[in-house]
């Protein structure tokens, strides 16, 4: 294959996993089936994977690179908030294993005309799925100023945020916004030039523009809220996230839900819900310097692994 996407945290995904002969596993972010690929090889000649990708050119290469597990392996173009709907369409249920890669894959970065490269020249398009809702141009073009420094505040922690929107702004409104170069261009004179940072400017305003465009903490959300309801007890989840927002609502997911808040102090402490997921990680699992080094795109990455508790919380 000549498109190359290293998979992250390969091996630690796997060993989280603890992956059995036939069992019946998920991987939610499919791209170039790198995941996949080592579950459909760890889990025996009977074990089944479905995988899903929001995108059609990561859903090409991948049947490509899995076609010889046959038919243990599903691969379907979709969101992984519809989760449900495959995973009962293949017969996957109850699962014993499911993984989440969250983010863009190389395929997509590393290819202008998908316009998340403020390195490379493109329409600002960003969609993970190219066929389905807005592009960032047309996500930009509805925007006022007040959504855009909220997107680029919460979504990327962008410095100055709201000197960056304006000047985004006043850009579209000048019709000089057409393309990946101009807007990292604008956002760049806005922040103040290169020198301020160890990153490009306009990295965080890109990150953010791409989590709007896609809606992916929406996406995260609804895929957390469904899972227990698809997972055997004892079964497990592992997801990489890439960003603190991320990480935050995964942290959420897996640990027990707040005691409910007393009136008064009670002779007895109240008694701890138990939520449907026990965490593995207390502390999230980072590359290795060695990763990062062959890797630098696995930098920011950070796993999670949760057991699904059983009807008695065991
Ligand atoms: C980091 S890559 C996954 C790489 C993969 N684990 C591998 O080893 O090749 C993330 C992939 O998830 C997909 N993706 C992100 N959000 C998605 C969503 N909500 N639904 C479906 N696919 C999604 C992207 O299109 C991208 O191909």
């Amino acid at each position: 294959m000549d498109t190359i996407h290293a998979s992250v945290l390969l091996d630690e995904v796997v060993q989280g996993l603890l992956l059995k002969d036939g069992g019946r596993y998920l991987d939610c972010t499919c791209g170039l089936g790198g995941h996949s690929e080592a579950i459909l090889e760890g889990c025996g000649p009977t074990g089944r994977l479905l995988a899903i990708d929001r995108d059609p050119d990561a859903i090409q290469l991948a049947r490509g690179r899995l076609a010889h597990f046959g038919d243990r392996a599903e691969i379907v173009e979709g969101n992984f908030s519809d989760v449900r709907t495959y995973a009962e369409a293949t017969d996957m249920v109850p699962l014993d294993g499911v993984v989440a890669d969250l983010g863009v894959s190389s395929l997509q970065l590393d290819d202008a005309k998908r316009g998340f490269s403020f390195m490379r020249e493109g329409p600002l398009d960003m969609r993970m799925g190219p066929k389905v809702g807005a592009t960032a141009a047309e996500m930009l073009e509805e925007l006022d100023v007040k959504d855009l420094i909220r997107i680029l505040r919460d979504f990327g922690e962008v410095n100055r945020p709201r000197q960056v929107a304006e000047a985004v702004m006043s850009a579209r409104d000048e019709g000089r916004l057409n393309t990946t170069a101009e807007l990292a261009e604008v956002i760049e004179r806005a922040i103040g030039g290169r020198k301020t940072t160890p990153i490009h400017p306009a990295t965080r305003a890109f990150q953010a523009i791409r989590i709007a465009v896609n809606r992916e903490l929406e996406e995260l959300e609804k895929l957390l809220e469904v899972l227990s309801e698809l997972v055997a007890p004892g079964g497990r989840v592992a997801i990489i996230s890439f960003h603190s927002l991320e990480d935050r609502l995964v942290k959420q997911a897996f640990g027990d839900p707040a005691p409910e808040p007393q009136p008064f102090k009670l002779p007895v402490e109240p008694e701890r819900v138990l939520g449907p997921w026990e965490a593995v990680t207390k502390k999230p699992i980072v590359p290795s310097a060695k990763e990062v080094a062959s890797n630098p795109r696995s930098r920011s990455a950070k796993l999670r692994v949760a057991i699904r508790r059983g009807p008695e919380g065991a």
